[in-house]
């Protein structure tokens, strides 16, 4: 016989598995960020619905692998279109797709990767978007 308090107990268990990633991340809001970034970017605020490539929590863990994989697509098999978990198509390109958003390179990666100590080694061949100045256009 089944008992069904170890039924009931199971169907907790199960569940609060299943939604891990939704609790986890009720209690780490921001902080592992840490540094302050910003997303007022024209393109951002443009949007009825900011969100990023993929998930926020997502992209914070790995937009470098996600980054690596584009460049792989493109330079080693020409495919410049990701297609994201939601179905959404993007193309793959730093420049065109996360700068056209992320615009301002200083307030929101630089930040982030000062504060995490890190310096992609990038901008030798790929253009990082400074702001242009008055009157030096
Ligand atoms: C030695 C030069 C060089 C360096 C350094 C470099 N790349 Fe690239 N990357 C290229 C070239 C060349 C292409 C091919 C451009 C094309 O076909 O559009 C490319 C393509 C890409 C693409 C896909 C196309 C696009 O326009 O974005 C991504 C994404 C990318 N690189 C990311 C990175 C990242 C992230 C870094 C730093 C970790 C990096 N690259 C460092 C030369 C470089
Ligand atoms: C269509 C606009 C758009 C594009 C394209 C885009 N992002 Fe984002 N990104 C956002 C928005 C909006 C957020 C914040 C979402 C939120 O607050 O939940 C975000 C969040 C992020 C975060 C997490 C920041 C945090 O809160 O910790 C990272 C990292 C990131 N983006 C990197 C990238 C990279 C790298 C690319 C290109 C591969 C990219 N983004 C492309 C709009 C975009
Ligand atoms: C919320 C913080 C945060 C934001 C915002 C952020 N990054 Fe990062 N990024 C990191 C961290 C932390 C690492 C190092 C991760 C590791 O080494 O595992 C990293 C690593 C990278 C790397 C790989 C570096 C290497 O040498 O391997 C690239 C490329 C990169 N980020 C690009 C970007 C771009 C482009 C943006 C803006 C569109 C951005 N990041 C925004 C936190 C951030």
């Amino acid at each position: 016989m089944y008992k069904p308090r170890n039924i009931i107990i199971g169907v907790i268990a199960f569940l609060a598995l299943i939604f891990f990633p939704v609790w986890s991340s009720l209690f780490t809001t921001g902080e592992a960020v840490g540094a302050e970034i910003s997303l007022d970017t024209p393109m951002i605020n443009a949007m009825e619905n900011p969100k990023c490539v993929e998930d926020t929590e997502w992209m914070r863990a790995n937009h470098m692998k996600l980054l690596a994989d584009w460049k792989v697509e493109v330079v080693r098999n020409g495919n410049r279109i990701y297609v994201a978990e939601d179905g959404q198509k993007y193309l793959a390109s730093l420049q065109n797709t996360c700068f056209e958003c992320h615009s301002n390179y200083d307030e929101f990666c630089l930040k982030c990767h000062e504060y995490n100590n890190v310096s992609p080694t990038c901008w030798t061949c790929h253009v990082e978007p400074t702001v242009v100045e008055e009157g030096n256009k």
